[in-house]
């Protein structure tokens, strides 16, 4: 085992049982996508029963896929790289166990509730009242673990892989909790506190955020690590890095409305989140040809290493997403 993964003070039990968790997860995730795929071309395979039924399902493959198998991969690693750039462990092992199981149990709670048809009808953010509140609580234990292991770190700056992960980790504390905002009817039944038009814009402005934060600010964050730690070559411009972040910050805000044009939601709204969503290729191919551009002098290693070759792959297909987002808002 290398030393590195083996350092006597830093906490990689927690980075472990996440990564472990991913794996899990992942496969999880992605067979209950395969079903309901199947579904979609033999709807007999939902037997005739409710709980397997393609609309129960298919919420419970998004979730498995981005909050289970991909917020497992966001804590194992922000973990890790939180502690390497700051060269201090986290701030407390008992908090980030608690988040590590808090985390777990709102995914196992997802995985019983969701079949039997317990949902907020929001997409993305379909689980009831009560695991949101779990979940906003494990949410901020992760902030305070993240924030505070950055407060005490012996580095005089912070390493820019930290800023995504830091923006992704508030970010998504603010759009879960005014997302989720309901009144409670029952145990497992709630309502909106927004109406009509606002409630679909505050719903979007989450679900696109959720893309933009949770899927794209947190895995930059991996990338500015793994990237250059794979390649051996220092980031391709820092400068393009801080650019990069806060015109992607400050952009991707503005864009959910692009999931409701043709609306009900105000024509000018519409326009501001189409006109946004060609901005944002922008920050979005800096922040690819930043990755990118760190392998000058180094593409020879893809040759012999698969570890890059996935990472390259990633960032390229990342370029061809973001190409692709804009023209569909437009
Ligand atoms: C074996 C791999 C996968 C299969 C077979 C699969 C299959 C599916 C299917 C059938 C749908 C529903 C499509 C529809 O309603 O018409 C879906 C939706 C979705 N999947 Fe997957 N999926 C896989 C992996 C993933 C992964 C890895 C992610 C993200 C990390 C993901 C994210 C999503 C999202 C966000 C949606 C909703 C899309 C939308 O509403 O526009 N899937 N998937």
């Amino acid at each position: 085992m290398s030393r590195e993964i083996t350092h006597p003070t830093y906490n990689y039990k927690v980075v472990r049982q996440f990564a472990i968790m991913t794996v899990v997860w992942g496969i999880v995730g992605m067979a209950i996508g395969v079903l309901i795929a199947a579904q979609l071309v033999w709807p007999a395979l939902n037997f005739d029963t409710a709980w397997m039924s393609f609309g129960r399902l298919r919420p419970l493959h998004t979730n498995a896929v981005i909050f289970a198998f991909g917020g497992s991969a966001l804590f194992a690693t922000s973990y890790y790289v939180v502690q390497r750039t700051c060269q201090v462990s986290l701030l407390s092992d008992k908090l980030a166990a608690f988040t590590f199981w808090g985390w777990q149990a709102v995914i196992v709670s997802a995985v019983v509730t969701l079949p039997m048809g317990y949902t907020s009808t929001k997409e993305y953010a379909e689980l009831e009242w009560p695991i949101d509140i779990l979940l906003a609580i494990v949410w901020v234990c992760y902030a305070i673990v993240f924030l505070g292991t950055i407060k005490n770190r012996k580095t005089s700056h912070i390493y820019v892989g930290n800023w995504f992960y830091m923006a992704f980790i508030i970010t998504v504390a603010v759009l879960h909790i005014v997302n989720s905002m309901a009144m409670p009817v029952s145990m497992w039944k709630s309502y909106s506190l927004y109406p009509g038009a606002v409630d679909a814009m505050v719903q979007w402005w989450y679900g696109h955020n959720a893309v933009g934060f949770f899927l794209t600010a947190g895995f930059l964050g991996m990338m500015y690590y793994f990237v250059p730690k794979q390649s051996e070559r220092p980031i391709y411009s820092y400068r393009l890095s801080i650019v990069h972040f806060w015109a992607l910050i400050a952009t991707y805000m503005w864009a959910g409305g692009h999931h409701l044009h043709y609306t009900a939601l105000p024509d000018w709204t519409q326009s501001v989140a189409m006109v946004m969503s060609l901005i944002l290729l922008a920050p979005s191919w800096g922040g690819m040809i930043n990755g990118m551009m760190t392998l000058s002098g180094a593409w020879h290693k893809l040759r012999t290493d698969p570890i890059l070759r996935f990472l390259v792959v990633s960032l390229s297909f990342y370029g061809m997403s973001t190409f692709e987002g804009p023209m569909m808002a437009i």
